[in-house]
């Protein structure tokens, strides 16, 4: 293994590897077509279709933003239930509109400014060696199987992306927060806003005892997700079972049912149907991103979802980098939210 060439810090410094030829390397076109891919797409058409009749999940925050600007295409296929066109959307994904708001950094291609692709290359590089400085695991953990059109940059042979070795660092965190607060039964985490799902994929890649996953989020994101964790598992064949959570609610007798992995995925407009208990509830930066409302709603539910022990917020993994600028009344807003008022809340 590369030993870092930096050290972590809170400021941005300029790695000596970094340069824009090293994030256009990364960026080269990926897009795969499987096979498996349109019984993926017909199964989320099946569940948007199903999850519409009760109403679905409502953005709020910064989601309410990012759907009303990017997401009147992919809004148009779900509800045209057109299979081929929503294939055709995540098999580019990570680099189209599906994915606003879930990348940490925009992919580079030949129009963008060489000073852009440096800070894209710089960014990653300096994540990387915090990665390697905390986790001290070999980086092929970190390479990410071809599903869609995923980007990043190559080190070695292995395609790292943007938020890549800041999910597999909460993984392995969370892995040893479960050692020291598992009860009885199976292991269980419960995620909140989970985004394309790659802080699950990395516990799942990292974890040899058996999981219950539960992924919490607005439905549009939770189709990324499934698309991605089952391609994903399949790829790497790891064992596990990608599930639909609605109705009835999710008991601790149904986690138990299965002897291996589950991710299972509950829309965010039914986490009041989650009734099996977990053992840790986490988030990165989700609940930043949602109105006071969402975040006071959700954390008054999360006694009832069966977790007497703590809510753990995670903090920016290493740069104080924002995709859009937050203003100090925004930013106390959020933070009034979650401040730990309630004894409920642990640093990660
Ligand atoms: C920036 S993404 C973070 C993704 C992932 N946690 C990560 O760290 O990469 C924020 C996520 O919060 C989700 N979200 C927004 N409002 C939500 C709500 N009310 N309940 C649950 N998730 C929500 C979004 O859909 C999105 O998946």
């Amino acid at each position: 293994m590369l030993p870092p060439q930096t050290h972590p810090t809170i400021s941005v410094k300029r790695h000596p590897s970094a340069s824009a030829d090293l994030a256009r390397h990364g960026c080269v076109d990926r897009s795969t077509a499987r096979v498996g891919d349109v019984l993926l797409t017909t199964d989320i058409l099946r569940q948007w279709e199903a999850l519409k009749v009760a109403g679905t999940s409502v953005p709020t925050g910064e989601w309410s933003w990012i759907f009303a600007h990017y997401h009147s295409e992919y809004e148009d296929v779900l509800n045209h239930g057109d299979n081929d066109r929503l294939c055709a959307l995540l098999r580019t994904c990570f680099r189209n509109n599906l994915t606003a708001g879930l990348v940490s950094q925009c992919v580079c291609d030949d129009s963008t400014p060489d000073n852009a692709c440096f800070d894209f290359a710089n960014n990653l590089l300096l994540d990387f060696d915090t990665w390697t400085e905390l986790c001290d695991s070999n980086r092929s953990i970190l390479d990410v199987p071809t599903v869609g059109n995923p980007y990043g940059l190559t080190i070695g042979n292995a395609v790292i992306m943007p938020d890549t070795p800041r999910h597999d660092y909460h993984a392995k965190r969370l892995a040893s927060l479960l050692n020291v607060r598992h009860r009885d039964g199976k292991r269980t985490i419960l995620e909140i806003g989970g985004g394309y799902g790659g802080a699950c994929l990395q516990f799942l890649r990292r974890s040899s005892s058996p999981i219950c996953w539960i992924n919490v989020d607005l439905e549009q994101n939770l189709f990324v997700s499934y698309f991605f964790i089952a391609s994903c598992i399949k790829l790497l064949e790891v064992p596990v079972r990608v599930r639909w959570g609605g109705l009835p609610a999710l008991t601790r007798d149904l986690v138990e049912q299965s002897q291996n992995s589950e991710v299972w995925l509950i829309p965010a407009r039914n986490h009041h149907l989650i009734e099996c208990g977990s053992d840790i509830a986490y988030n990165s930066t989700s609940f930043s991103e949602m109105s006071r409302t969402s975040i006071e709603r959700t954390c008054k539910r999360l006694p009832r979802m069966g977790l007497s022990s703590s809510i753990i917020r995670t903090a920016p993994f290493v740069r104080g980098h924002s995709r859009r600028e937050v203003t100090r009344r925004s930013w106390q807003r959020n933070f009034q939210s979650i401040k730990p008022s309630t004894k409920r809340c642990a640093e990660l």
